[in-house]
């Protein structure tokens, strides 16, 4: 891997992904990274290495310094967003003026000095679509009325999708977008945080645990979701920035683990078994059920059914999920609890 030596500018490269991708591009080629982000926490421990340059910065403040470095790289990853459903709820104007206005811009300049970008879109696009595999090029992306305002995240990506593949046709703008299912792992968020609904699912039930308050099953936990490990993600996002043949070129490309296809109920009861066998000490809170409208408000709507074809993945990039959901769940439990 890495035969050529890219210059890769990641923004938002102290967040989950970002770091991840970091961390892996550090071990497997020689490519320089370039990393911009407003916390620097974890990043930081790598400050000194001369393969990355980074600026804890403001991505709506530093626009400078942005421009110079989309210049400057080979791959553009912009991967600042705020990917929370309760945030979509209780600020989905921040929702719009950062994941699509500030995105907007980035997208804007790469178009402008001619630079690949990799951009992230999302499983949230394909929303209730009726079909049992969401496939990127057949699928219809379905959506709630306005007032539900969980969609604007959706909404958002969708037109930045869009708009990047407009740009692809009509000025032959190099792009690939991906669609992360469910990526779970180290590192996804915060589980101080105590509060109800701030954080991904598989976290907020840590959260609950550490904190002794219930888990709570929104609408009875039968909704699935196909969780994904972190570094399944990324070792599809690396085929993606490698690029063998150009073959990710306007591409949409789903990345998630259809195998891994389970209830939230489930995961909520093996994180419970998990705890009680590894780590008896800790009290384990009741499961309790409770409605959508009492857990996120009025404005909520659902998504039962998420399943991604990963034929596309399979076929150009000659990638494949490894990690089953109970190796998945072990490395995020022991990186939270052990
Ligand atoms: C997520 C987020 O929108 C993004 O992180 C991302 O773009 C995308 O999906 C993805 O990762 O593919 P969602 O899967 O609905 O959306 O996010 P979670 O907050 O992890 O919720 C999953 C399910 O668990 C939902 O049905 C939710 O109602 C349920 N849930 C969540 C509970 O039953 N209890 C809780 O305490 C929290």
């Amino acid at each position: 891997m890495g035969e050529i030596n890219l210059k890769v500018l990641i923004l938002g490269i102290n967040g989950f992904i970002g770091l991840h991708l970091f961390k892996t591009i550090l071990e497997r080629t020689d490519w320089d990274v370039y990393g911009l982000d407003i916390s620097s926490d974890r990043i930081g421990q790598y400050k000194e290495l001369p393969r990355l340059t980074f600026l804890q910065g403001d991505i709506c403040k530093e626009s400078e310094w942005i421009e110079e470095h989309i210049k400057k790289c080979d791959v553009v990853i912009p991967l600042v967003a705020i990917a929370l459903p309760a945030v979509y709820i209780s600020n989905p104007i921040r929702i719009f003026e950062l994941d699509f206005e500030e995105n907007m811009k980035i997208v804007k300049l790469c178009v402008k000095h001619k630079r690949r970008i990799i951009f992230p879109s999302t499983s949230e696009v394909y929303g209730m679509s009726t079909v049992s595999e969401f496939n990127e090029d057949d699928s219809n992306l379905v959506v709630g009325p306005i007032c539900k305002q969980r969609w604007i995240y959706s909404c958002c990506k969708q037109l930045i999708d869009r708009v990047i593949w407009a740009y692809g046709k009509q000025e032959n703008f190099q792009f690939t977008l991906f669609r992360p299912f469910n990526w779970v792992g180290p590192y996804l968020d915060d589980v101080n945080d105590s509060e109800d609904g701030k954080l991904r699912v598989v976290t907020q039930f840590i959260s609950n645990i550490l904190h002794n308050k219930p888990i709570k099953l929104v609408n009875g936990g039968k909704q699935n979701r196909c969780f994904t490990y972190i570094q399944d993600g990324i070792d599809c996002l690396m085929k993606i920035i490698e690029n063998k043949n150009n073959l990710a070129d306007q591409q949409i490309i789903n990345i998630g683990n259809p195998d891994n296809k389970y209830s939230i109920e489930f995961i909520a009861e093996y994180i419970v078994k998990w705890v009680r066998r590894n780590r008896p000490e800790i009290k384990v809170p009741d499961i309790i059920y409770v409605s959508d409208k009492n857990y996120y408000g009025e404005s909520y709507e659902d998504v039962f059914n998420r399943v991604p074809s990963i034929a596309k993945a399979a076929n150009l990039l000659k990638w494949q999920p490894k990690t089953t959901i109970d190796e998945l769940l072990d490395k995020t439990l022991e990186f939270y609890l052990k």
